[in-house]
């Protein structure tokens, strides 16, 4: 159940324990329409995990509003925000099955709606064969797609991904991020992807929003009218790909 994503003015500093303050947001503002795909992009330490983290409820921001179709979010449900975590955060204790399940039971779906459910995305994430495994048992590619799968069963009204394919080899990057259109083009749901990979901001998104380094702000809002599928050699790919490190390159410079 998609939602479009309104963020203004958000700003957020940490204090350290010798008081000093390190403004970290310096104020964003960036729109998501329902069903879209926005990609995040920024240098190191530019705040991205923390402006997803406090999407996600996760901590408070200093000032600014975050709202999914004009209204505060709700957490966790439909409707909701839902995160896959930089660090593939399964449960070490609970099999595919059991991640996958954990956002239904924290909601009380009844067990048997929650098998069911649960099975279909086993199968859309070809995860059938593996249900019964542990995390520790699974390839990267595997953990990736059983944490992804654990988010979008909640139907949460929008999807935040922080560098979700990063610690995958370049092969099974490339099938993931085929895989999450796939699984985009049946589902259109709304979607903030950060990453550092530029080349994979330009094959997925609807639009790039390039950040500056802290205090960070949205630099550019760049959209990617390329149509779909496309393929790391296009020439569009490419223009647009030289476009963004040029704007990043840019902003190392400030
Ligand atoms: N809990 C915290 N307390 C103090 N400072 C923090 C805290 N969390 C993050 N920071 C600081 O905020 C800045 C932004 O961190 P953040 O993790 O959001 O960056 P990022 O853009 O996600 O970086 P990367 O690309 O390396 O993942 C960093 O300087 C970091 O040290
Ligand atoms: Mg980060």
């Amino acid at each position: 159940m998609a939602g479009s994503l309104t963020i203004r003015g958000l700003a957020k500093a940490y204090r350290a324990g010798d008081g000093s303050e390190t403004q970290v947001l310096g104020g964003i503002d960036l729109d998501v329409p329902a069903g879209s795909i926005v990609s995040v992009v920024g240098l190191n330490g530019s705040g991205k995990t923390t402006l997803l983290r406090i999407l996600a409820g996760l901590e408070a921001p200093t000032r600014g509003v975050i709202a999914i179709d004009g209204r505060p979010p709700a957490l966790g449900g439909p409707r909701g925000i839902g995160l896959v975590c930089q660090d593939v955060a399964l449960l070490p204790w609970r099999t595919v099955r059991g991640n996958i399940a954990l956002g239904l039971e924290v909601r009380h779906v009844p067990a048997a709606t929650r098998l069911a459910l649960v099975r279909e995305y086993e199968d859309a994430f070809g995860l059938a064969d593996s249900s019964g495994r542990y995390p520790r048992e699974l390839s990267g590619g595997m953990r990736q797609k059983a944490a992804i799968a654990r988010t979008l069963i909640a139907d949460p009204g929008v999807v935040l991904m922080d560098e979700p394919f990063s610690a995958l080899d370049c092969q099974t990057r490339n099938r993931m991020q085929a895989f999450l259109l796939d699984i985009w083009a049946r589902r259109r749901d709304t979607i903030v992807l950060v990453t550092h990979n530029i080349e994979e901001a330009v094959l997925v998104s609807d639009r790039i929003a390039v950040i500056t380094p802290k205090p960070s702000r949205v630099e550019a809002v760049l959209p990617v009218d390329l149509p779909r599928p496309r393929t790391r050699t296009d020439a569009g790919v490419n223009a647009l790909r030289a476009r963004i490190i040029d704007t990043l390159r840019h902003l190392c410079r400030q």
